[in-house]
């Protein structure tokens, strides 16, 4: 069968694979091409053991490759082929020169946008899929005018706002889909086209198109506006353990409230992912280049209190623990920074692993998903730390739990059976609100959940 379009996205990564996965579901009269210059990515790809967990990914995969949807190295003849192409690459944090620890590393990008120019024949739409800074377009567009001047190019912006663990049904189901283009007729024709491809399965109504730069923009703001959710209870939940008053309660009055919604309202051990702290970082950025620095602080203000909270669930076990932790036996469980998903980038986990280590503490680290990104994370520090999938077999022995991540799983162990097995007395640190902090008490564990009063066994001084 002739396909009508010819569709590319550069990047195989956890936002460029599972969209064009979903394209490709609700679109079979277009052909998708997925590339990478990661070879051994692109070979999970076309094997039956994904490079990603993600619920639901492996039956749309299933469904659709070889018929509409490939996966491929050969980045350069794919470029020539497509009539539409997404750019999907990692943008990380500088690590480097200006900017470092704050703006976007945009060398991926940009080489993206290079080859773009050295493989094309024919005009394109270059849509912009990764998380970028105000103005990026502007220098895509710079880097593809000024090489070749035979054919035009059009860059929109379509930011991604898939979360990991639900990506298949945000695919599927999406709030929105935003495209931003220029205002000029070409620009407006190519986001039409866009606009085309999603309205195989979104509502139109549901698909915003705006200018190119408040859609850049959006996407930051979103981001910074779900994090600074995560932050305002985290540090309302900190209040909450001195005051006796329970997050959770908190929470649900608070959130009753239509303005407000009761979503994103789960305190926490402090909120990980690729996301919220680049695309903050990078907010900032922007704001202090402008010379907005109240602005830059408010928005940094929101990071600050996601370290603290992290730091602060430390010295919350330290001080429960008697004030050591050295060679105490301590059981992580969950290294995921969410359920459902094997991604650790920015985990809380890794931060608490890392302290827990540096007090000294001998740590067993379990996740049903994410064991081998852990082991990559803490590679330093591999020799001082066993990991052990089974949650028993990890728990055996110890002398506290801390959990990470909320995985239902931790739910619904057998926590008597846990308790039987630990070295008392038994401390468990709940990072997530999952268990039911009540009956682990009654169990025997002295328990410690986020923005609500410890439960102990201990007399008080
Ligand atoms: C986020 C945005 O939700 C998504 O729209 C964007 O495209 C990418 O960034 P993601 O990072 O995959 O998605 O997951 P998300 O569900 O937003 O969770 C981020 C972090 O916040 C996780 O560590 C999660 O555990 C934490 N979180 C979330 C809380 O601590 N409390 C909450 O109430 C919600
Ligand atoms: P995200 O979460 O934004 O999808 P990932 O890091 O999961 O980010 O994926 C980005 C992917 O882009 C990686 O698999 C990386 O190998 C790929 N990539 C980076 N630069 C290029 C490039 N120039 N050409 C093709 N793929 C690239």
């Amino acid at each position: 069968m002739a396909f009508k379009k010819n569709i590319l996205c550069i990047g195989a990564g956890y936002v460029g694979g599972p969209t064009m996965a979903m394209i490709a579901y609700k679109c079979p009269q277009h052909k998708i091409t997925v590339v990478d210059i990661n070879p051994e990515r692109i070979a999970q790809w076309n094997s039956d053991n994904l490079p990603i967990f993600e619920p639901g990914l492996d039956e749309i995969v299933r469904a659709v490759r070889g018929k509409n949807l490939f996966f491929s190295t050969e980045v350069e003849k794919s470029i020539n082929a497509a009539d539409i192409i997404f750019v999907s690459v990692n943008t990380p944090t500088k690590t480097f020169g200006v900017g470092a620890g704050m703006a976007a590393d945009l060398q991926y990008w940009e080489k993206t946008a290079r080859q773009i120019v050295k493989c094309s024949d024919s005009p394109k739409i270059i849509v912009e899929k990764s998380t970028l800074p105000v103005k990026t377009a502007l220098a895509m567009e710079r880097i593809l005018i000024s090489n070749k001047s035979d054919f035009h190019f059009d860059v929109l912006s379509n930011p991604e706002f898939l979360a990991e663990g639900t990506a298949i049904n945000d695919l599927e189901n999406p709030d929105r889909v935003l495209i931003g283009s220029r205002l000029t007729e070409s620009g407006l024709k190519a986001r039409n086209e866009l606009v085309d491809i999603y309205a195989n399965w979104v509502p139109e109504d549901q698909i915003i198109t705006s200018d190119i730069w408040s859609s850049e923009l959006s996407k930051l703001v979103a981001n910074a506006f779900l994090a600074q959710r995560i932050s305002s209870i985290n540090a309302i939940s900190a209040l909450c353990e001195q005051t006796d008053a329970d997050i959770t309660n908190v929470a649900r009055a608070v959130g009753v409230d239509s303005r407000i919604g009761n979503k994103f309202l789960n305190a926490s051990v402090g909120f990980g992912g690729s996301c919220f702290k680049k695309d903050i970082l990078n907010l900032v950025y922007i704001c202090r280049h402008y010379g907005l620095n109240e602005v830059a602080d408010y928005w940094e203000s929101v990071i600050k209190i996601n370290h603290y909270q992290k730091e602060r669930f430390v010295t919350n076990m330290l001080g429960a623990m008697f004030n050591s932790l050295a060679g105490k036996k301590i059981a992580l469980l969950g290294f995921a920074f969410k359920a459902d998903t094997g991604d650790t980038r920015e985990s809380p986990a890794i931060y608490i692993a890392e302290r827990l280590v540096e007090e000294r503490a001998e740590l067993i680290i379990s996740d049903p998903k994410a064991i081998d990104n852990a082991k990559t994370d803490l590679k330093h520090l591999n020799n001082k730390i066993k990991y052990i999938e089974d949650p028993y077999a990890a728990t055996d022995e110890c002398h506290a739990i801390a959990i990470m991540t909320e995985w239902d799983l931790y739910r619904t162990l057998d926590y008597q059976k846990i308790y039987n097995s630990m070295i008392k007395p038994c401390f468990i640190f709940d990072g997530r609100n999952v268990i039911e902090h009540k009956r682990l008490f009654e169990i025997g564990f002295n328990v410690y959940p986020i923005g609500k009063p410890a439960m102990t066994h201990f007399e008080h001084s």
